[in-house]
C-alpha cells in the first residue's frame, strides 16, 4: 500500500477570492474556509495523517484593513469556542506556532486552554499556525541560542543544523512531507521555511472554502508518484545497481 503522509502542510489561500465572487465580503470566505478545516482535519484523521499543519494567518497579514483584522479575530475566537470540543472528542491533539503574544490577552487565553485540554490526544495533532513567519521562526530560534552563547552555556562554533532545528517551532515534529497551497499561487509565502526544505510541493487551483476530501486524496496521489530523493540519485533510492 502506498503510504500516507505523515505530516501535511497547508496554506489555505483563496478565501477572499471565493466570497468576492459570491459578491459577499471576505469575512463569508474566511467562515467558508473554516468549514473546509474542519472537514479536511476529519479527513487527515481518518487516513492516518499524524500531523496536520496549516497556515491561519501570517506575520505579514497584520497589514490586512483593520476591519479584516477584527474579523478574523472574532473567527479563531469563536472558532475555538465552538470546534475544540470536537476535536478533542476525536483524540485530535491541537497546538499553536506562531509569536502569540501579539493576539488580544483572551484569544491567547484561549489558544492555551485548548493545548491543555487537548494535550494528551494521540489520535492526530493539528498545529495552527498563526502569526507565524517562517523568518520568524528562525531568528527566534537563532536568539535562544544566542542567549545560550551570551551566559557562556554554548560556544558560537557548537551553533549547528541539529541545535539550531531543536529551537524552531515542530521541533519535535518530523519534517513535513507534503505542502499543499490551495488558491492558485504557487508560493511559500515565508510559511515553513526551514522544515519545508524538503517537503514535496502541490499546488492547485482550488479555492481553500472548496477544498474537501477528494482534493485531498488527489493531492496525497500526487505525492505517492514523487520520488523522494533526498540529495542521492534515484538508482540509490530503489537501491538498483550502481547505488
Ligand atoms: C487565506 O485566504 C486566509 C488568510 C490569509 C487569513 P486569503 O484571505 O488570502 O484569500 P485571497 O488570497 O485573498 O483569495
Ligand atoms: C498566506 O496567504 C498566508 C495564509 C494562508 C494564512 P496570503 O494570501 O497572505 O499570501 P500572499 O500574500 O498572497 O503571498
Ligand atoms: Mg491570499
Amino acid at each position: 500500500m502506498p503510504t500516507v503522509p505523515e505530516h501535511i502542510a497547508i496554506v489555505m489561500d483563496g478565501n477572499g477570492r471565493w466570497a468576492e465572487r459570491r459578491k459577499r465580503p471576505r469575512t463569508f470566505g474566511h467562515q467558508a474556509g473554516l468549514k473546509a478545516l474542519r472537514r479536511t482535519t476529519e479527513h487527515c484523521a481518518r487516513i492516518g495523517v499524524r500531523t496536520l499543519t496549516v497556515f491561519a494567518f501570517s506575520s505579514e497579514n497584520w497589514n490586512r484593513p483593520e476591519r479584516e483584522i477584527k474579523r478574523l479575530m472574532e473567527l479563531f475566537m469563536r472558532a475555538l469556542d465552538k470546534e475544540v470540543s470536537a476535536l478533542h472528542e476525536n483524540g485530535v491533539r491541537v497546538r499553536f506556532i506562531g509569536d502569540r503574544h501579539a493576539f488580544p490577552g483572551e484569544l491567547q487565553m484561549n489558544m492555551r486552554q485548548a493545548e491543555a485540554l487537548t494535550a494528551s490526544n494521540q489520535k492526530m495533532t493539528l498545529v495552527v499556525a498563526a502569526n507565524y513567519g517562517g523568518r520568524w521562526d528562525i531568528v527566534q530560534a537563532a536568539q535562544a541560542l544566542a542567549r545560550q552563547v551570551a551566559t557562556g552555556q554554548l560556544l558560537p562554533e557548537d551553533v549547528d543544523h541539529d541545535r539550531l532545528a531543536a529551537r524552531l517551532a515542530l521541533a519535535d515534529t518530523p519534517d513535513p512531507d507534503l505542502l499543499i497551497r490551495t488558491g492558485g499561487e504557487m508560493r511559500i509565502s515565508n510559511f515553513l521555511l526551514w522544515q519545508a526544505a524538503y517537503a514535496e510541493l502541490y499546488f492547485t487551483e482550488v479555492l481553500w472554502p472548496d477544498f474537501g476530501a477528494e482534493d485531498l486524496d488527489r493531492a496525497i496521489t500526487a505525492y505517492q508518484g514523487r520520488e523522494r530523493r533526498f540529495g542521492l540519485t534515484g538508482q540509490q533510492v530503489r537501491g538498483g545497481a550502481g547505488a
